[in-house]
């Protein structure tokens, strides 16, 4: 912490209270997978259905936010630390405030996700895998990245030539390479309700 003189301040309004108007739970959805696995697509499906259902609800996404709040950030093994770590706290906020929120970042490392675990309350931070082969996102390759990357256009691309970490115990694995988004979105909104968050 670079500043001195600082005081926490608590307002009246506890999270309880925004959970019971929103009639919901806050916490943290938090999508992980290589680029093109289907982080994006499956959380605004997830964000729609839940939106639709009446929830209030909010997709942070990777290359939105690096359009904004995160322009100062590149994609250097410390400029990932920092961009998850932002996204962290922001995500943090969102759920003080009730929301649920949808986090689609790639975040390759695993000690970046296990810090933003840390700093929610238990049970308020879900792991989703948004797992699929390589192979199928270089078939994929929405952006036309994989093609750049693998020619040697984009240094350090994740799955090409910087690292991924795979989840070792997430609350969820959606296998995208056989399954289709509503039912990736099914699952997702199952486990909501499976733990009490709607
Ligand atoms: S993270 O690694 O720091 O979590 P983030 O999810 O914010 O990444 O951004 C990933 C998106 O940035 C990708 O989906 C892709 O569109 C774009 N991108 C551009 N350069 C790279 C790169 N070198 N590695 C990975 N993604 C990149």
């Amino acid at each position: 912490m670079k500043a001195t003189n600082i005081v926490w301040s608590d307002g009246y309004l506890t999270s309880t209270d925004f959970e019971k108007r929103f009639k919901q739970k806050g916490c943290v959805i938090w999508f992980t997978g290589l680029s093109g696995s289907g982080k994006s697509t499956i959380s605004e499906r997830v964000q729609k259905e839940l939106f639709e259902m009446g929830h209030i609800v909010y997709v942070l996404d990777g290359d939105n936010v690096r359009h904004g709040l995160n322009k100062d950030l590149g994609f250097s093994p410390d400029d990932r630390v920092e961009n998850i770590r932002r996204i962290g706290e922001v995500a943090k906020l969102f759920r003080q405030a009730g929301i649920i929120v949808l986090t689609a970042f790639i975040s390759p490392y695993r000690k970046d996700r296990d810090t933003v675990r840390e700093i929610m309350d238990e049970g308020s931070f879900l792991e989703v895998y948004v797992e699929a082969d390589i192979e199928t996102c270089k078939k994929r390759d929405p952006k036309g990245l994989y093609e750049k990357a693998i020619a040697g256009k984009i240094p350090e691309f994740t799955g090409i030539s910087a690292p991924y970490e795979e989840p070792l115990k997430p609350e969820l694995t959606v296998d995208t390479n056989g399954e289709t988004v509503e039912q990736s979105a099914r699952h997702v909104i199952d486990l909501l309700k499976s733990r009490k968050i709607i």
